[in-house]
């Protein structure tokens, strides 16, 4: 490996959500999705000259920003952007809130597939829309859309949106291109539009492929927004950059619109310049990162398999969230947390803020060198045995 990933690069200090918000600094954190490794050196390198300008006014976004997303996209996932159809803006959030905003009116309902990542519901409320759960399947070890009770859902009128998220968090799946299809074929026949939160599309494991929702067919591109952010696969959710994209010039205006309204459109520099390192001269790191997380979640796996069988633990396809089933505890996900924290100082997720078919499951985020990921499961063996 050319980068090292076994780095063990203190966080405690530095303001982070993800460690400092726990007051004792034995805690543990595999919780928030964000990572523990440093981003691509090209990035840093991108970041240290913009700090050495020394002045950080407001920002036009460059052409450059746009080339650098286009190329990307068509040479990785094989999706032809134009630069016309994109938006930039602070986040994946702010992006769907404004989406969600532009594509519905309050008393709106908009289906999600639950457990599901907890802003959906948020973003979904705060639009005076009402959450409608299309559960996933939980067969086999493992979550598949529900497409009988999707057909029934979608054939309500009130439905507006479906909010993807592909891959899924926290069901670890990568969506396949036969399933995206279903899917889409259900919203368009029932006049709903799909706004799919891409946000983990670069972090997928040996077996798997992204597919863009809108790169299906020219009928999904025309039905569906996708919101993307470099941020989950350049640890750089702190610079609060990501992108709209639309190719339905009408559907863009008023997600403008709803952007300026909530006052989400200004970017700031260093965004700017960490989202085109990233894309232009990132990717070897990116394929040795996804080597290190796929090899982190095999030694995840091979310990539950020796030291913690009664907790099954769900294939993760994508994203760095592994998704645990605790039911052979009987308690409820919040009182599994409480006691991984009081015990062991570890904190992860606890399933039932993905929604009420999270409960009796725990997210454990595994985007750390491997001697932490160690320690944290040391902690959960000895704390649930
Ligand atoms: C599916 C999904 N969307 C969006 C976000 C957050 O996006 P942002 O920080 O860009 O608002 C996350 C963070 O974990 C996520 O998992």
């Amino acid at each position: 490996m050319k980068y090292n990933f076994d780095e063990i690069v203190p966080r405690r200090g530095t303001n982070s959500y993800k460690w400092d918000s726990a007051g004792d600094a034995d805690v543990l954190p595999m919780w928030v999705a964000d990572m523990d490794f440093r981003t691509a050196p090209s990035v840093v390198e991108a970041l240290k000259r913009r700090v050495e300008h020394g002045i950080f006014g407001y920002v036009r976004v460059p052409d450059a920003y746009y080339e650098a997303i286009t190329r990307w996209f068509a040479g990785r996932h094989g999706w032809q952007i134009e630069k016309e159809w994109i938006i930039y803006t602070t986040g994946v959030v702010p992006a769907l809130s404004a989406v969600i905003k532009a594509l519905t009116t309050p008393g709106d309902k908009v289906i999600v597939q639950t457990p599901v990542y907890n802003c959906f519901f948020s973003s979904i409320r705060n639009n005076g829309c009402e959450v409608v759960a299309n559960p996933l399947i939980y067969m086999n070890g493992t979550y598949q859309i529900d497409f009988i009770d999707l057909e029934r859902k979608a054939a309500d009128p009130s439905v507006k949106v479906l909010l993807l998220c592909n891959p899924h968090n926290p069901a670890g799946r990568v969506w396949t291109k036969q399933e995206l299809t279903r899917l889409g074929e259900i919203c368009l026949r029932n006049n709903i539009w799909v706004v799919a939160d891409e946000i983990h599309c670069e972090l997928v494991f040996p077996g798997h492929t992204y597919i863009p929702f809108a790169s299906v067919s020219e009928e999904f591109l025309m039905h569906s927004v996708t919101c993307t952010s470099p941020s989950k696969a350049f640890n750089l959710a702190g610079l609060q950059i990501a992108n709209i994209v639309s190719a339905d010039t009408d559907i863009r205006m008023q997600i403008d619109k709803a952007i300026n309204i909530n006052e989400v459109c200004d970017v700031n520099p260093f965004g700017v310049e960490a989202l085109i390192a990233a894309y232009n001269d990132g990717e070897e790191w990116l394929e040795e990162l996804n080597q290190y997380l796929f090899a982190n979640y095999h030694y995840l796996r091979a310990y539950f398999d020796e030291y913690l069988p009664e907790f099954p633990v769900l294939p993760l396809e994508g994203t760095y969230l592994v998704w645990v089933d605790c039911s052979a505890l009987k308690q409820s996900s919040e009182d599994i947390v409480k006691t991984l924290l009081e015990k062991e100082k570890l904190w992860v997720n606890e399933g039932n803020l993905y929604g009420e078919a999270g409960e009796r499951f725990i997210r454990i985020n595994i985007a750390c060198p491997r001697q932490r990921l160690i320690e944290g499961l040391n902690r959960l063996r000895r704390a649930l045995k």
